[in-house]
């Protein structure tokens, strides 16, 4: 089981910062989990809710905002004082940073579209997901089906694995549909005759959010890919041990 660094290494660091997936990636994370949002000028931006109010110091939404007025805000110190440089980062900058590293990681990009439509957010991170010929590397997801299966129609192979929450009937039949090769669910999805109706499927199971070990250690018998995880340091020195 691949151990995945939700929003970065979140449990220590700001989520979604440059800082927390530097540290994902130093102690040795497989995978780092991220969600994109789109400024008015059009610029893919890391973060996880449609406003800014509660990870940076600024008021209202990620779409309200011009790119440079964005990367203005602090992004670091509700989390800690210390962590006041971190900024609201460019996808862009971060493909750039996967691109470079000695070790390849994978990068689950979540496309933030179930509340609000983006125009044309699934070409333009397809494309840049291209210029930096990262399409081995990149899993996309969504909760919205219908993003998912645009991303599909753009693009024949890249991985994609469809969000779920909770148990849903639904799930295995709208994989399908996006010919996605994964589903990312939940605990009691990939727990429940639904999980397991997938991975019979020859679907890869990706759960979240995992930050309790005795859970972790229940699901290493079992088929789930990878879990993904605020604490990843914990997670992975536990599955060396194992
Ligand atoms: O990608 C899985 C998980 O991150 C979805 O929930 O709210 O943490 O983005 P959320
Ligand atoms: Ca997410």
């Amino acid at each position: 089981m691949e151990i995945y660094a939700h929003r970065g290494f979140s449990g220590k660091y700001p989520e979604n910062t440059m800082l927390a997936f530097q540290k994902a990636y130093e102690v040795g994370a497989d995978g780092i989990e991220l969600d994109v949002q789109m400024t008015k000028d059009g610029e893919i931006v890391v973060i996880h809710d449609e406003r800014v109010d509660r990870t940076t110091n600024g008021i209202g939404y990620v779409k309200d905002f011009l790119y440079k007025q964005l990367r203005l805000l602090d992004a670091g110190s509700w989390f800690h004082d210390r962590f006041a440089r971190q900024r609201i980062p460019a996808l862009m900058e971060v493909l750039e940073w996967v691109q470079d590293l000695d070790k390849e990681i994978m990068i689950n990009i979540e496309l933030k579209n179930n509340a609000i439509d983006y125009p044309h957010l699934e070409e333009k991170v397809l494309k840049m997901i291209g210029q930096f010929q990262l399409e081995k590397q990149v899993i996309l997801s969504s909760f919205n089906i219908c993003s998912m299966l645009k991303a599909r129609r753009l693009h024949p192979v890249i991985e994609i694995g469809t969000l779920f929450e909770g148990v849903n009937e639904s799930a295995v039949p709208s994989a399908k549909l996006v010919n996605a090769q994964a589903i990312h669910g939940d605990l009691p999805f990939v727990l429940s005759s639904e999980g397991k109706k997938a991975a019979a499927q020859g679907m890869k199971l990706r759960v979240y959010t995992v930050n309790d070990a005795k859970v972790a250690s229940m699901l290493r018998n079992k088929e789930i890919s990878a879990l993904m995880t605020d604490f990843p340091n914990e997670f992975l020195a536990e599955k060396c041990e194992s």
